[in-house]
């Protein structure tokens, strides 16, 4: 694994609120570098490291949870009214914690459309969809929290068990072609092992408290899903035009095509010098293929 020095060890304890996708990733690999790591799901799991939190029904986790915990990473999303659900329910029980860092998964749909342009972190968010402006509000709540926050920014995430691959394999592949639109993305292999690296190097590194972490190369959909049509071996269905489409297609589906936008990573990449391992969708799905 690149990146990873040894800086972080077992004096570390992490919990990883919402151990979905990335977060489960994160914490598998947090383990194998020696730390103690918890992970929150809403319902019972087998996992002994587990423990349940919902903000929805109120099930807050008991307090020995909490003990000794250094590092915390949400990757919970924004609740129905945009509140943040970690800072709701957790918030006076984390001020009490000695905590080193707080890490939050934002969403880069805050910067809204820019028509195709590139966006960094020095741009001013510019939310378009309602669940961005939710996102945007739980970004500030955590900025305001007073805690030791980090704030990534991520573009559509992809690995193995969660791309277009399981989309085709399942028959809920849609070809759908749209002038000029592109997007961002990045591997979860990448959005962990970027974490680790600005964790590592946290005392020689200047800190940012807004970073994207995205890949090299915002591609259009209609490359990407070629491409795990060719890796497969099957031919790729006709593309339909985006506006015959869309009227077949939910309002959520709908919403994605509604914003084009580049995303830079070279706060992370550049100025932090971070090295992507995926540094496009290419090597990525690659990865993806030869994983699933
Ligand atoms: N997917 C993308 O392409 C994408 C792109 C950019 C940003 N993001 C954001 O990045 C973060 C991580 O993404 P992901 O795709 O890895 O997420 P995910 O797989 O959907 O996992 C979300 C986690 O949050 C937990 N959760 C949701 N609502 C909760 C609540 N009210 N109380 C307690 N726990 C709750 C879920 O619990 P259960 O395990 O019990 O379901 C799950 O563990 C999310 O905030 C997501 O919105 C996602």
């Amino acid at each position: 694994m690149n990146n990873i020095a040894s800086s972080l060890n077992n004096k570390n304890k992490f919990l990883i609120l919402g151990c979905g996708f990335t977060g489960s990733f994160f914490a598998k690999t947090i383990k194998q570098i020696g730390c103690t790591v918890l992970t929150s799901s809403r319902s019972e799991k087998k996992d002994p490291n587990n423990f349940v939190f919902n903000s929805e029904n109120g099930k807050v986790p008991d307090e020995k949870i909490f003990d000794g915990v250094t590092h915390i990473l949400s990757c919970i999303p924004p609740d129905k009214n945009g509140k943040d659900p970690v800072l709701g329910s957790l918030k006076s029980m984390l001020e009490n914690l000695s905590l080193e860092w707080v890490g939050y998964l934002s969403t880069t749909g805050v910067y809204g459309n820019t028509k195709g342009d590139w966006v960094s972190e020095i741009d001013n968010p510019n939310p378009f969809q309602k669940r961005s402006h939710k996102r945007l509000n739980c970004e500030r709540e955590w900025i305001e929290s007073g805690l030791p926050i980090q704030i990534f920014r991520l573009p559509g995430i992809y690995g193995p068990g969660r791309s277009t691959f399981e989309a085709i394999r399942n028959q809920k592949i849609r070809v759908i072609s749209k002038k000029d639109q592109v997007f961002s993305r990045i591997h979860v292999a990448d959005i962990t092992n970027a974490i680790i690296y600005l964790l590592q190097n946290k005392d020689c590194l200047k800190f940012h408290q807004i970073i994207n972490i995205a890949d090299d190369e915002p591609s259009s959909q209609i490359e990407v899903i070629q491409y795990c049509y060719d890796l497969l071996g099957l031919k790729m269905p006709n593309p339909i035009l985006f506006e015959d489409a869309k009227k077949e297609l939910s309002p959520i589906a709908q919403s994605f095509w509604m914003e084009n936008r580049r995303v830079s990573n070279k706060l992370l990449c550049k100025t932090l010098g971070y090295k992507l391992i995926y540094k496009n969708y290419k090597t990525g799905l690659k990865n993806c293929f030869l994983n699933s």
